[in-house]
């Protein structure tokens, strides 16, 4: 995963204790880097790299409340949430589930970009392109039309990897992320021939009625909490007969939940719920998990859905 951001609070002693703090912590001195954490917010009391850091310590020491309250004071000093404490604040259960930060997933992906490819597809196996390249292909076959594509959006595109799985099947592809260093390296496969950094949902809204005839998202709805809205768009984005393909990871349990490695997990049964919603009409739903972690597959789903 990226290195821990770190952001600058603008006094030399305050940034100084934090160093030292980091290095108790890793040396599994909690109480102590705890302590110097304190002291550095007292100097720079609007220092959310500290802030956010001592909630993490704080949960590790089990002290829940405490946690929580200094999760809260990094929100407080970095509104845009590049540290995703927001997350943390949902994970202990001390805000209701809602979206992503937008800052927080660039921020992510900004650093992870020189090592995603090696770090996803070497380490965690993943094969969400490969699996959504299939899902389509029987889709296709099951109504006996060709799966060849005069226009295609990749929603999440990430460094490039859907369409260099879909890059015999599709004539022009657009590229929409989040995070403009994975937009720049999706630029370098030469595989798009547009590409914007922006929110999904925002970029769809800007494109016209009927103008795809495919829209995938691979491991990127696991970023998206509610993905009503943006099955919604892509059904106005879709030609007739058009598709959207994505993958979830996924529970047993009912709705969206958001799991430890601060990723949604969204249940079938929602899944094909917003499906319907949307007014598209469901293909396939396959259990199928697109990486691994600890080596063990993540529970997921692969979704195919048309426009009549
Ligand atoms: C795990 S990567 C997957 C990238 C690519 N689709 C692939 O299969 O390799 C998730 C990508 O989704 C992007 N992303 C997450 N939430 C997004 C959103 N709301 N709008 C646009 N991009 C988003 C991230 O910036 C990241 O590049």
């Amino acid at each position: 995963m990226p290195t821990r951001l770190f952001l600058s609070s603008g006094d030399l002693m305050a940034d100084r204790r934090f160093d030292f703090a980091r290095d108790l912590q890793l040396k599994g001195d909690l109480a102590a880097a705890a302590d110097l954490l304190l002291q550095a917010t007292e100097l720079a009391p609007g220092f959310a790299s500290a802030w956010f850091t001592l909630g993490g310590i704080r949960e590790q020491l089990g002290e829940g409340d405490a946690a929580i309250a200094a999760f809260r004071k990094a929100l407080a000093a970095d509104p845009d949430d590049r540290h995703g404490a927001g997350l943390r604040l949902m994970l202990s259960g001390a805000q209701p589930l809602s979206g992503m930060p937008q800052a927080y997933v660039r921020t992510l992906f900004d650093q992870y970009a020189p090592k995603f490819e090696s770090a996803l597809v070497g380490d965690l196996g993943y094969r969400g392109p490969k699996l959504l390249f299939r899902a389509v292909l029987a889709a296709r076959a099951a109504v006996r039309k060709p799966a060849l594509f005069r226009s295609a959006i990749d929603l999440g595109c990430g460094t490039g990897l859907a369409a260099t799985a879909f890059a015999a099947q599709v004539d022009h592809f657009t590229g929409i992320d989040l995070s403009p260093r994975m937009i720049e390296r999706a630029r370098a496969t030469g595989l798009y021939a547009e590409l914007e950094v922006a929110d999904m949902l925002e970029g769809l809204r800007d494109r016209p009625d009927g103008s795809a005839e495919l829209i995938l998202a691979a491991d990127a709805m696991v970023y998206v909490a509610d993905i009503l809205p943006v099955l919604r768009e892509a059904k106005r984005v879709l030609a007739a007969g058009g598709l959207v393909a994505f993958t979830v990871e996924t529970h047993r349990g009912e709705g969206v939940i958001l799991s430890e490695g601060l990723r949604y997990a969204h249940s079938a049964e929602y899944v094909r719920a917003s499906i319907g919603e949307a007014g598209l009409a469901l293909s396939r739903l396959d259990d199928l998990s697109a990486r691994d972690e600890d080596n063990e597959p993540v529970p997921g789903l692969v979704a195919v859905a048309a426009k009549g």
